[in-house]
């Protein structure tokens, strides 16, 4: 196979085929690269290569027909086909939480990078994408160089990604900065091949060293988090003074330092990223002696906790102090709209409390009802907002999708049997409810 030059763009691999490779493999096939997806679960391969994609992700199906169609994109199990096929190969497997501890689970990323390794005989970049404490980049590329019979011809580099569900295939094309942690000029060039389309787009890249990389997924996530949490705290405030907190949010949002996006109070932050990777990150800074600095992010996980269990409370309330037999409808399943995900999804939270405390809820939610019926089988599941709040005591909006925010109080209030709901997201005009003969409750507000 001929070495990668200026004038012929790399071959690019991507192993780990979840939201993050998925779509990166996708878009970067679309982009012009000749790109091999590798994954160790023959019926995902199966699945992709036969054009369908196995999670939900707006405009990613069709994307991937696309790059099918052109050729430019397959996918395999084997490791050594991608060594083959690939001048840079980007690690996009999942860093979950670990089981009873708050450190990251990092046996994905070294099952690839040992498995990749083991074939790659001669020089390439191994580009780390996942989200992992810091320190494992260099860890890695001991552990690569080492089992690589290409030795020290192989280097690492790190290139962390800020996707989020929903907007997955916008992020990846269009994103608002590449980081590049490398250790040396050859690595940076290659990445910069491997992203010539995007950088083309006028977007900043920045360079930096694979520490930096790292960290500056973590500090980019446990920021979004913090800003979720403090004004999630001004709503504790709120609730304890008679305040509201969407009048306060909408106040600091005109402060262009402040800026209004991950403002909006509510039920809080859920997923596959921001929960764990704080806890991962505060797990780290103590290991490496400096969890001082980022104790704050045990107070913005607890703030976060505390919602899911005010917004029971709430509904409590609202059904006279107790919940058993109370007939609850929960709106929303996904941690967040857009999204069938329900990893850590505040919105399952709520609808299993709410059924421990001994009320009958049925969970409606237009894409991760499958996946909540998998996880939470005690729960009950209905079709559609309206059909499901036939007789219900109590309304919980929990997750805001689009088709709940436009619900007509009036023709839900034709089927409920009492009209009461707790907005979780403040995604309703409490105005118009509270005119249909409705009680109205949200978090933070009177
Ligand atoms: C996040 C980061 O945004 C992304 O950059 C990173 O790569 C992965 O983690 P994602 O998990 O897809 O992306 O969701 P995001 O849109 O960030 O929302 C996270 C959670 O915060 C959701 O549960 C959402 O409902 C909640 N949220 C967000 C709020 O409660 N208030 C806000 O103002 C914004």
């Amino acid at each position: 196979m001929a070495a990668t030059t200026d004038a012929a763009p790399p071959r690019l691999t991507v192993i780990g085929t979840g939201y993050l490779g998925a779509t990166h493999a996708i878009c970067m096939a679309v982009l012009g690269f000749d790109v091999l997806g590798v994954e160790i679960d023959q019926s995902k391969v199966d699945r992709l290569n036969s054009g369908t994609v196995p999670f939900f992700e707006p405009g990613l199906p069709e994307l991937l027909v696309k790059a099918l169609d052109s050729g430019r994109l397959r996918f395999t199990t084997s490791f050594a086909e991608a060594a083959e096929f690939g001048d840079v190969h980007f690690l996009c497997v999942g860093t979950p939480q670990q089981q009873g501890s708050e450190a990251a689970d990092l046996r994905y990323v070294d099952a690839a990078a040992t498995e990749l390794a083991r074939h790659l005989h001669r020089r390439t970049l191994v580009v780390g994408k996942s989200t992992v404490p810091v320190g494992t980049a260099a860890r890695l590329t001991e552990l690569v160089q080492r089992i690589a019979p290409a030795g020290d011809q192989v280097e690492l580099a790190w290139n962390p990604e800020f996707l989020r569900e929903g907007y997955a295939v916008d992020d990846t094309l269009r994103p608002d900065r590449l980081v590049f942690g490398v250790t040396s000029a050859w690595a940076e060039a290659q990445l910069r091949a491997a992203f010539a389309p995007v950088i083309a787009r006028d977007t900043p890249v920045v360079v930096t060293d694979l520490t930096t990389a790292e960290l500056v997924k973590v500090a980019a996530n446990s920021f979004l988090a913090t800003k979720i949490s403090y004004i999630n705290a001004m709503a504790e405030v709120c609730e304890a003074t008679g305040g509201d907190v969407t009048g306060l949010a909408e106040a600091l949002a005109y402060d262009d330092r402040i800026g209004g996006r991950f403002l909006r109070p509510g039920l809080g932050f859920g997923g596959g990223c921001l929960p764990k990777d704080i806890r991962a990150f505060a797990h780290r800074a103590e290991e490496l002696g400096v969890g001082q600095a980022v104790a704050f992010l045990r107070e913005v996980d607890g703030i976060n906790q505390r919602r899911r269990a005010r917004t029971a409370d709430l509904v409590r309330e609202l059904a006279g102090g107790d919940l058993t037999g109370v007939r609850v409808t929960a709106l929303g399943a996904a941690f967040k709209p857009n999204s069938d995900d329900i990893r850590d999804a505040p919105a399952l939270d709520v609808a299993t409390t709410l059924h421990r405390l001994g009320a009958h809820v049925t969970v409606v939610d237009p894409a991760a009802t499958d996946n909540a019926r998998r996880s939470f089988p005690e729960l009950a599941y209905g079709t559609d907002a309206l059909s499901a709040a036939a007789g219900s005591d109590v309304v919980v909006l929990l997750t805001e999708w689009n088709e709940f925010r436009l619900i007509d109080p009036e023709a839900m209030g034709a089927v409920v049997g009492r009209r009461r709901i707790v907005d979780g997201r403040h995604a309703l005009d409490p105005v118009k409810w509270r005119a249909a003969g409705w009680e109205y409750r949200a978090l933070g507000r009177p």
